[in-house]
This record gives C-alpha cells, sequence and structure tokens, in this order.
C-alpha cells in the first residue's frame, strides 16, 4: 500500500517571519493526517524550517543538490550539506531547473545517483511542455526522461525514489490536466517502471501529480488510482490552502 505524499515546493518564496507563520498554521492543520507531508524550502530556510517542524509529522526536502560530494562549484549545495541539516527528500530535474538553468537528463541523472547514495530521497520531475503534447509526443518525452534520470539506479534503489509528474503547461499557469489525463500518464509512468523493475516493485514506487493543484482540484486527482499524491507550489504557501489539499 503506497502512503500519499503531498510536498510543497515553495520555490524562491518564503522569509524567516512568513515560515513560522505557515509551519505553526500547517501543523495544527493536519494533526490528524495519515498522509506523509512535506516541505521543500529554499535553502536557507532549510535549518530554521528544520526546528520549526520537529515533533510534528512534518518532514524536510530541499529543492536542489549538486551531484559532486564537494569542491570547486561556486553557490552549489551538497548532499552531505543537505544531510547534515536532516533533509529527507530533494526535489531534482523540476522543469524550472531544466528550462531557466539548462539541466540536462544527464545531469538529472548524475544528481539521483548521489542523492540516492547519500541516503536522500529524490523526488524526480518530469513533464512534457505544451508543443509536444499537442504533437502526441508526452509518452515519448517522458519515457526518455524517466529513463534517463533512472539509468544505473537499481532494484533495491528506486523504492526511495518518488517520481512527479508535471505538465509543463499546468505549472504556475492554473492550467491543470484533467485527472483523467494525469492519471492515464502516472499509470504510464508506472508501467516504464514495470518495464524496468518488474510488477512488484514498480507497484511500491509513488508517484505524484504536479501542476496548479489547488483546493478546489486536489480531492479528484488525489482519489484517482494511480496518483498517490501531489508536487504543490503555489497553493503550498497558503497555510489554509495547503491543509485542504492534505485533508483531501
Ligand atoms: P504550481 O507548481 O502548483 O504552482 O503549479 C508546481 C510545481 O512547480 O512543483
Amino acid at each position: 500500500m503506497r502512503k500519499p505524499l503531498i510536498a510543497g515546493n515553495w520555490k524562491m518564496n518564503g522569509d524567516m517571519k512568513t515560515s513560522y507563520k505557515l509551519i505553526t498554521e500547517l501543523k495544527e492543520g493536519i494533526l490528524n493526517s495519515d498522509v506523509e507531508t512535506l516541505i521543500c524550502c529554499p535553502f536557507t530556510l532549510i535549518n530554521e524550517v528544520s526546528t520549526l517542524i520537529k515533533g510534528s509529522n512534518i518532514k524536510l526536502g530541499a529543492q536542489n543538490m549538486h551531484w559532486e560530494n564537494k569542491g570547486a562549484y561556486t553557490g552549489e549545495i551538497s548532499a552531505d550539506m543537505l544531510k547534515e541539516l536532516d533533509v529527507e527528500y530533494v526535489i531534482l530535474g523540476h522543469s524550472e531547473r531544466r528550462e531557466i538553468f539548462l539541466e540536462t537528463d544527464s545531469i538529472v541523472n548524475k544528481k539521483v545517483l548521489k542523492a540516492l547514495e547519500k541516503n536522500i530521497k529524490p523526488i524526480l520531475c518530469v513533464g512534457e511542455t505544451l508543443e509536444e503534447r499537442e504533437k502526441k509526443q508526452t509518452k515519448d518525452k517522458i519515457k526518455e526522461q524517466v529513463l534517463r534520470a533512472l539509468e544505473n539506479v537499481d532494484e533495491n534503489e528506486i523504492i526511495n525514489v518518488v517520481i512527479a509528474y508535471e505538465p509543463i503547461w499546468a505549472i504556475g499557469t492554473g492550467k491543470t490536466a484533467t485527472p483523467v489525463e494525469a492519471n492515464e500518464v502516472v499509470g504510464f509512468i508506472r508501467e516504464i517502471l514495470e518495464n524496468k523493475y518488474g510488477v512488484d516493485i514498480s507497484e511500491e514506487i509513488r508517484i505524484l501529480y504536479g501542476g496548479s493543484v489547488k483546493p478546489e482540484n486536489a480531492t479528484e486527482i488525489l482519489n484517482k488510482q494511480d496518483i498517490d499524491g501531489a508536487l504543490v507550489g503555489g497553493a503550498s504557501l497558503k497555510a489554509n490552502d495547503f491543509i485542504s489539499i492534505i485533508n483531501f
């Protein structure tokens, strides 16, 4: 049985004051939830958020990391640095990293391998552009992204990977894939995993949907059979919205 995971991706938002308010309200609002709740905040807030979530069932994630252990990589953060702050998850291959910072599948693969080596669970993001969807290339794109990112990830390690299907045209745009569309692609990702790792392992891996998830559409999306949770951007910055998504 896969436990639902709702992850908030704060992106480049938030400060000490807003974090305190948000986390305090969140802790109160999800007291009775069985859902695994995760906050992926900016690096500068990890320490603060780590302290604020102590004693709660909220987990801590980062939004990126470098694939090398250490060295002359100005501006980068290593897996060990995240581990030191009790970070359990890291978002990798987000479409904003791929599009704005030109991260390739091969870079994403190196990061996934390093995160797994260091016992940080990667949330691997994949998704097609609007143009690719319109040209009916969604499945080809998703298959390539998933397989390239998971090169050399073995059967023991894949269990610790979470995959997030985030159609690029749905991120921050207010447009959501319909629950049926989202479920179809998520189901397709499970098929890819089944072919690579076998049915038993593929049934254990959580696959999330992300892209304009909000209280109004969360219930329908999250009740779809193949969708095991959500990666939530904008709505995770508003305590009430995030709480109602978690309590879907
Ligand atoms: P959004 O972002 O919910 O604001 O669309 C999702 C994401 O980028 O992870």
